[in-house]
């Protein structure tokens, strides 16, 4: 669950991250504080081009951007997927090339297509048909040939919670492959002269422990591209095979080692294409949480300690749901420890609760800690690198926290505090 940097002192048993004690961190940064942990970051971007190799390896941005991580994405020679103007603006800010950028969305505006067609991004993965006329109209303008990908629905149902799983049939992504929309897609992408429709899409689900349903859209994905060249006499030169890899959470979550999933989908692929006699298309995956998720670690102050007789113990600390809404959201499961010391007293089945006005504020559900956990003591969440701070909110107007990057030589600030001011900067009533 710890990303590669984080140990405890042999002598004091705090914990640390690259050597820097994790109590002087959040002394100099102030809590809550996500750290990041840059070598594992790169590792795992590494890692997966090794897994992956022959892959195009896409970093879901919207898991967790900023300029620094666009650059880190870059220097290890991954390609970036987007599915905001906001997410693109840093890209490009962060100077990413754009044409290893990838346009997600399935509502993309007129200002977003223009903005990513002028950018000259790599590929604009298209989500309907409305977007079809509206893409070609901006490709026409800017006198240029958008190379598009067509997002297709499998009809896969992803073994997740319901709110990630993209690829059943009443979901709104995509064009269905049942009903016949995502060949109709293809053809009039196709028909399009400012369009280069170089390929399919698809994209099941979040945060995925049981492979199987990658494999059967994957194989699903090459029927489709023997339809294609059956019906329309299209060729489909790539097939992205979307994002969704299961992290560790908690001890008992078991992911599959990248390299066995990427061997299978590429067997499943290769196999498929020669039953139907078609050369293997450019493969693609777009890996977010487990590529960021288990590098960062959330610390928190502990506040007040409350015993709800015979109930449980509340420990409160000094962020919640505005910096990781998931427990709340989707009943994720965090794994906690205490930060400051070595836990020495006996443990207690606790509650880590946040400072925000509702009960269902809670940032790790069951959580194992000392009976002697009081107020001043940290605590570091393991695995938040994911849809935490890109998933934070001011609710309750509070700031969100900054993010640090820590390796051996040292720690520097990526993403600052938001403060009172930030919070007014907007507010011009
Ligand atoms: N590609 C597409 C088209 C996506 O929609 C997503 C995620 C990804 C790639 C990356 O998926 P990953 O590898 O990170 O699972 N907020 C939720 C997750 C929402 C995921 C949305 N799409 C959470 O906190 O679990």
């Amino acid at each position: 669950m710890w990303p590669s940097g984080v140990d405890r002192d042999a002598a004091t048993g705090a914990l640390r991250v690259h050597g820097h004690a994790v109590a002087d961190l959040a002394a100099e940064y102030g809590t809550p504080v996500f750290l990041l942990d840059e070598p594992d970051f790169r590792a795992r971007a590494q890692a997966f081009r090794r897994a992956f190799a022959g892959f195009d390896v896409f970093y879901a941005a919207k898991a967790f951007l900023t300029r620094a991580v666009a650059r880190w994405v870059d220097e290890e020679g991954l390609s970036i997927d987007v599915c905001t103007g906001g997410e693109l603006r840093v890209a490009l800010d962060a100077g990413f090339p754009p044409s290893r950028i990838a346009l997600h969305g399935n509502n993309k505006s007129l200002e977003e297509l223009r903005l990513a067609v002028g950018a000259g991004v790599g590929l604009v993965v298209v989500d309907s048909f409305d977007e079809i006329a509206m893409l070609a109209d901006v490709a026409r303008a800017q006198g240029r040939v958008q190379p598009v990908l067509i997002r297709v629905r499998v009809g896969v149902e992803a073994h997740t919670h319901e709110y990630i799983a993209t690829a059943h049939e009443d979901v709104k992504f995509g064009f269905s492959l049942a009903s016949g929309d995502a060949l109709e897609a293809v053809r009039q992408a196709a028909a399009e002269e400012a369009l280069d429709m170089r390929g399919l899409h698809s994209h099941i689900g979040s945060q995925i422990f049981d492979t199987a349903g990658f494999e059967v859209a994957a194989a699903r994905m090459v029927r489709l591209m023997a339809q294609v060249r059956d019906v329309l006499g299209l060729h489909v030169a790539e097939l992205d095979l979307g994002g969704g890899l299961g992290i560790a959470y908690v001890a008992s979550d078991d992911p599959e080692p990248l390299g066995e999933l990427a061997a299978r989908l590429t067997d499943i692929v290769r196999t498929e294409c020669e039953h139907a006699g078609l050369a293997v298309p450019r493969l693609a995956v777009e890996p977010g949480r487990a590529l960021v998720g288990p590098t960062m670690l959330t610390v928190y102050e502990v506040g007040t300690v409350k015993n709800v007789d015979g109930i449980r113990t509340y420990v409160s600390v000094d962020g919640g749901m505005s910096d990781n809404i998931r427990t709340a959201l989707y009943d994720a499961e965090y794994t906690v420890t205490l930060a400051n010391r070595t836990p020495t007293a006996p443990l207690m089945l606790a509650r880590v609760v946040g400072k925000h006005c509702e009960s269902g504020d809670v940032v790790v559900q069951d959580a194992w800690l000392p009976t002697d956990t009081r107020r001043g003591d940290l605590l570091a969440v393991a695995a938040t690198g994911a849809y935490c701070r890109s998933m934070a909110s001011n609710y309750n107007l509070v700031g969100r926290p900054p993010v640090v990057a820590v390796g051996p030589q040292g720690a520097r600030l990526v993403v600052r505090r938001e403060s009172y001011d930030d919070l007014l900067a907007c507010d011009v009533g």
